[in-house]
């Protein structure tokens, strides 16, 4: 053997070994490449991360895939590892920055460092005192005992405050609801109990009927009016009754829309299979029972426009705008998975909107919808293309009502985004105009078409969204779960109350809980059960629209308890539709109240801060001179009696949600 060949001999070795070492299989040129995938999600981590220095793309290499690596990273393993308490370990995790090393890169020490620190903001979610050990982590045995710790504090902030149902009939749902006449009418009237519970309804107006089966009253009422009807259940276990209004007249949405969208959850990647489960979803799980009760498909269930479509030679600047928007969705991964067969023919030969071949029978779905007594909704842009670049409305807005009516909806988002590519500026004109062009074609309709204008607040839009026909208006850009998001938001709410009331709603977006993701990735939500209890409690008192934007298919026990509290929500549509206003702020404590119909005060007591505070509130700085009746809402449970004043402890992030009944009033 001469040297060159021993040498040849020792190079293949050393390869051969090397690869039985490397545990990836990474192509650049192959479409996906999976990194080795480990017993668990943590050992997979762990492994990516020890190595990521000598590894160019260690986990996931996808043609073109706009990801930064590390939110490829997760959504690799989310795909890898579905079950539920891995994916809300993972979802804890990444909120907490457990795995970021930034530029130090792996140690074991950092690692465990990162868990303790996550560990310490759980405890202050919980209010109870951290216990802190090791300083210096210097194996993989140190760190696990610090995850162990971190998780198992983390799973203790899952804590179900509001009692079972019971099983006496209750029947939920607001005292009012109203519709234009000659127009249908569709109300389930929600309702908990025991089955089987028997529903009658005395002082149907004309022109309606109520199905006992279903609970559901459908009909078209031609005499303008108030028409007041009386709901009575009864079953072995007990009897509700509830008075009820019918208000047939100029104004809807008297109370703000409850129901669900697809957007947070499925984004661009929605299909009418989706909507169907999440009809399905929201009858099985009961939430139909609670008033929740619109079912709304956003974005991408039209087909995007060729680049020979007309609609391109609107202007010169549109085909570079419309490029930016496409850079824009490639680097939020709103690619929709069949997005390229959706390209084409976006009109028929009427100019009617086509839906995608995902959505194939709208009329159809609508009829599943309705089927239950709940609403559809649907979304569009005034532009000629929606925010994903899907067809939109511009120049077809009467012939698009129409169609939607046609297939049955009765809510319609109407959103800017599309437009921006042709509005002239952003003067409070050019702002207004396209609204007030879709609400004639809505004033046109002979169905109820609840007006959702979605626009982020550009032109303060509360201050003159109603009188472009607006039933709501969000104010902000789009809702994120994060803290800093839903804070902003909510707490940005202050000052506007004075703009909302029945018909005409401020909209704080959606809320964030429990499965979302934007795509088919789904995850748990980042916030924590205490900003979750935070939100939702917050947007009741704001009478904000109460949107649930998460994969109702996977709703586990601590969200569908947080969705289901009929006292909650019974702030939220309380038939004064008065928005709740700032009344103190104090260090990182803030108090909001809102009036009630029967007299009495919804209060939110709201710990913005990082750490646990005590707080006293002196019911008289609400205008509450009368000793009053305190009730926890969210324990559904009085907690005093001729109280002036009322004490508590609110951990990181945490609300008390109470309803203050002065002593005169009960
Ligand atoms: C905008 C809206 C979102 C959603 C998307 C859909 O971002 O604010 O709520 O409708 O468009 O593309």
């Amino acid at each position: 053997m001469d040297f060159v060949m021993i040498y040849r001999i020792r190079i293949t070795v050393i390869v051969c070994f090397l690869t039985l070492l490397a545990p990836h299989t990474v192509s650049a040129q192959q479409d996906t490449a999976v990194f080795v995938r480990k017993s668990g999600w943590f050992e997979t981590m762990l492994e990516v991360k020890r190595q990521e220095r000598t590894l160019a793309h260690p986990w996931v290499v996808r043609k073109n895939h706009p990801d930064p690596k590390e939110v490829a990273l997760w959504k690799f393993l989310r795909e890898s590892f579905p079950a539920r308490r891995a994916a809300l370990e993972m979802s804890w995790e990444e909120r907490d920055s457990i795995w970021n090393f930034h530029n130090q890169g792996f140690s074991f020490d950092l690692l465990g460092r990162h868990y303790v620190q996550g560990y310490v903001v759980s405890c202050h979610e919980r209010g109870v005192q951290p216990v802190l050990r090791k300083k210096t982590f210097r194996n993989l045995k140190d760190v696990l005992v610090a995850r162990k710790r971190y998780l198992d504090s983390r799973e203790k902030e899952y804590v179900i405050l509001t009692p079972a149902a019971g099983t006496a009939p209750r029947i939920n749902g607001p005292a009012v609801y109203g519709v234009r006449p000659g127009h249908p009418v569709l109300y389930k009237v929600p309702v908990t109990g025991e089955a089987p519970v028997q529903l009658s309804v005395t002082g149907l107006p004309a022109g309606c009927t109520f199905d006992e089966a279903s609970g559901v009253i459908r009909g078209v009422v031609n005499t303008p009016g108030d028409h007041v009807m009386v709901f009575h259940a009864v079953s072995r276990k007990g009897e509700d009754s509830l008075r009820f209004t019918l208000k047939v007249g100029d104004n809807i949405a008297l109370t703000p829309p409850m129901g669900w969208c697809s957007w947070n959850c499925f984004g661009s990647d929605v299909t009418a299979k989706d909507i169907r489960q999440a009809v399905d979803a929201m009858v099985g799980s009961g939430l139909i029972n609670y008033g929740w009760s619109y079912i709304n498909i956003d974005d991408c269930w039209m087909n995007r426009p060729g680049p020979d479509d007309p609609v391109f030679k609107i202007n010169d600047q549109i085909a570079e705008k419309y490029e930016a928007k496409e850079d824009l969705r490639r680097r939020l991964s709103r690619i929709r998975f069949d997005e390229q067969e959706l390209v084409g023919r976006v009109r028929d030969e009427q100019g009617r909107i086509l839906s995608n071949k995902d959505f194939p029978d709208m009329k159809a779905l609508t009829g599943y919808i309705h089927g239950f007594g709940l609403k559809a909704g649907i979304y569009t842009s005034p532009g000629h293309v929606t925010c994903q670049n899907y067809i939109g409305a511009y120049g077809h807005e009467e012939q698009d009502a129409r169609q939607f009516a046609t297939w049955g909806f009765d809510f319609l988002k109407y959103d800017w985004c599309g437009y921006s590519l042709i509005a002239p500026d952003q003067s409070l004109k050019s702002l207004q105009q396209p609204y007030i062009v879709m609400h004639d074609a809505l004033s046109g309709i002979d169905r109820d078409i609840l007006f959702s204008i979605c626009q982020y607040g550009r032109g303060d839009v509360w201050k003159w969204g109603a009188s472009v026909g607006g039933n709501m208006w969000r104010t902000t850009s789009d809702v994120r779960d994060t803290w800093s998001s839903i804070s902003e938001i909510g707490f940005g709410m202050a000052g506007k109350e004075k703009y909302a009331g029945p018909g005409h709603w401020n909209d704080p977006d959606q809320l964030v809980v429990g499965y979302v993701g934007w795509s088919k990735n789904l995850r748990p939500t980042y916030l924590s059960p205490n900003e979750q209890y935070l939100q939702v409690s917050l947007w009741s008192l704001l009478s904000a629209p109460l949107i649930i934007s998460a994969d109702l298919t996977r709703l586990d026990k601590f969200t569908l308890n947080l969705l289901t509290n009929r006292e909650v929500i019974r702030v939220n549509q309380d038939v004064l539709g008065r928005q709740a206003h700032r009344v103190i702020e104090a260090g990182t404590v803030q108090v909001w109240a809102k009036p009630l119909a029967d007299g009495s005060v919804a209060v939110g007591i709201f710990n913005l801060g990082e750490m646990p505070v005590d707080y006293q509130l002196d019911l008289k700085a609400l205008g509450l001179e009368d000793p009053c009746t305190v009730r926890d809402l969210w324990r559904q449970k009085d907690v005093a009696n001729r109280a002036n004043t009322y004490s508590c402890s609110l951990n990181r992030h945490a609300v008390k949600l109470l309803k203050l009944t002065p002593l005169q009033r009960l």
